[in-house]
């Protein structure tokens, strides 16, 4: 007879041997998933390093030899690998003091940090570039690490100056990174494969090169070693000047002005307006003064409330679909060019002005339009956040700026600005200037501003100013 005291540890042992049986299976078929990978990773970099015969060299940016092993290629074709050496940022520069809140823009020559480079007289040419990334996702800034902008300038320096060019101009590079290495260093387009945290890129140089020209961080101005150049990378016929316009006619005179002041500034390049919901009547006009018309898709922010203008800003995302252009300078409608900015063309994407710290000013940036870009920024819309502020200066009348009358607003203020707009406005012809009136709801609140301001006694006194802006009386 068996009791069940003894039967106890019948059935735990039945159970134990199961669960071993189970864990064993999963053992067995997770170690086959890594045979899997290993092997799916093998004929990727087999596959990438197909032409490899010979005394092929590779280049280790902090990486050791084992990490290569991993994936098979120096048992296979590649008899040397070189460590790249290089002093690793201080851990007291940070994100912050690369990219300062203010700038010196008139004493250039005062002091910005420096990102240690490898010294690259000790190295003969290289076949392959390797690296491994560090990635510190999910924690908060991880993208803002020195340390990690510091290796992809190493690996773009490197494979600038010492990479072997193949009859296409292109260098490979492999890089290992749990996160997506940087768009803004490493062109979306110019990855060929990726396998797990293994990124295989064909890089064609001389757009690194443009990229490796820059200064590191906003402490010098971009635009300086523009200007110094020598406009070898111009294609005029490749390079477009872009604005956007969704849902709402308020910003179709700011564009008409905008048209008007780049053509005024010389400028031979397209004027390329994407467009959504925007009346035909405006479209007319927005063609003669001189944009080019191309219907887009709007896109939502979905960050963004419902029914408000800026429901739909993310459209400026369709810039990068544009790829019958190389370049493209997105300006925004509210703005104004006062000389020709065509230089700025040499520079590479993305080229913007910084706002404050960090975050840059999207009202005028730098692109390079791919189909690629735009897919990997799509599938961020709902991670990236972004921020606005201002009247502008057709919303106001022309005898000052009416961002004066609020206190929210009036940090925006600039009355300079102001002028030199209607200055354009001014020369343009009649039949444009009737998309630039003001509604009768506007004007009233208009002067219910200017009153506030009035019993608020700002010190500017604007609010004093009777207005002779003929748009009154219209
Ligand atoms: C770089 O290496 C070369 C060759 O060894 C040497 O002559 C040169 O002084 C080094 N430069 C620096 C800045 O260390
Ligand atoms: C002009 O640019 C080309 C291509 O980057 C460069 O090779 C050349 O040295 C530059 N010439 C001058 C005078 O700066
Ligand atoms: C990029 O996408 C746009 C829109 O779908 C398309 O018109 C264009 O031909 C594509 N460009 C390339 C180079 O595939
Ligand atoms: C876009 O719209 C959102 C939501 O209203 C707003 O918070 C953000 O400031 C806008 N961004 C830009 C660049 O206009």
């Amino acid at each position: 007879m068996i009791s069940d005291t003894e039967n106890v540890p019948i059935v735990s042992y039945l159970a134990i041997s199961i669960k071993k049986r189970l864990s064993w299976q999963a053992k067995s078929g997770e170690r086959k998933n890594i045979d899997i990978k290993r092997q799916r990773l093998r004929d990727k970099a087999q596959s990438f390093f197909k032409d490899f015969h010979g005394d092929r060299r590779i280049g280790m940016v902090n990486m050791g030899n084992s990490e290569a092993i991993n994936i098979g290629i120096l048992e296979k074709s590649i008899k040397y690998t070189i460590n790249i050496q290089f002093d690793p940022v201080r851990s007291s520069l940070t994100w912050n003091k690369l990219f300062p809140s203010w700038i010196d823009e008139e004493n250039s020559s005062s002091s910005c940090p420096q990102i240690p480079m490898p010294n690259l007289s000790l190295y003969e040419e290289l076949d392959v570039v390797m690296a491994s990334l560090p990635c510190k996702w999910p924690e908060t800034n991880w993208k803002r690490d020195v340390f990690r902008l510091q290796v992809h300038l190493v690996v773009a320096n490197v494979a600038v100056k010492r990479g072997v060019r193949d009859e296409r101009g292109k260098v490979r590079i492999v890089l290992k990174s749990k996160c997506r290495p940087m768009m803004e260093v490493f062109r979306c387009d110019d990855l060929v494969k990726r396998e797990g945290e293994w990124w295989f890129y064909e890089v064609e140089v001389r757009m690194l090169e443009e990229k490796v020209a820059l200064p590191v961080g906003s402490c010098k101005l971009a635009s300086d070693s523009a200007k110094e150049g020598n406009n070898t990378h111009i294609h005029p016929q490749r390079e477009a000047y872009a604005t956007v316009l969704h849902s709402s006619s308020s910003y179709v005179c700011g564009a008409i002005v905008l048209a008007q002041s780049i053509l005024k500034s010389g400028s031979t390049r397209d004027l390329i307006l994407l467009h959504d919901s925007i009346p035909d009547s405006s479209l007319q006009a927005l063609s003669a003064a001189g944009w080019k018309l191309h219907p887009i898709t709007r896109i939502r922010n979905p960050h963004a409330r419902r029914n408000t203008y800026n429901e739909y800003n993310y459209s400026k995302l369709r810039l990068w679909q544009l790829t019958d252009y190389k370049k493209i300078i997105f300006v925004d409608s509210d703005l104004l060019i006062l000389r020709n900015i065509d230089f700025l063309f040499q520079l590479p994407e993305i080229s913007a002005a910084g706002n404050h710290d960090s975050i840059f000013n999207s009202g005028v940036m730098l692109i390079e339009p791919s189909n690629c870009t735009f897919k990997v920024l799509m599938s961020h819309t709902h991670d990236v956040t972004s921020y606005n502020g201002g009247y502008k200066p057709w919303a106001c009348y022309r005898d000052y700026d009416c961002n004066w009358n609020r206190m929210e607003s009036r940090v925006y203020a600039n009355d300079i600005a102001h002028w030199r707009w209607w200055n354009v406005y001014d020369a343009m012809d009649d039949k444009l200037k009737r998309y630039c009136g003001l509604s009768e709801k506007r004007k009233w609140s208009l002067e219910n501003e200017r009153k506030k301001a009035e019993k608020l006694r700002f010190e500017d006194e604007h609010w004093k100013l009777t207005t002779l802006d003929p748009r009154k009386y219209e």
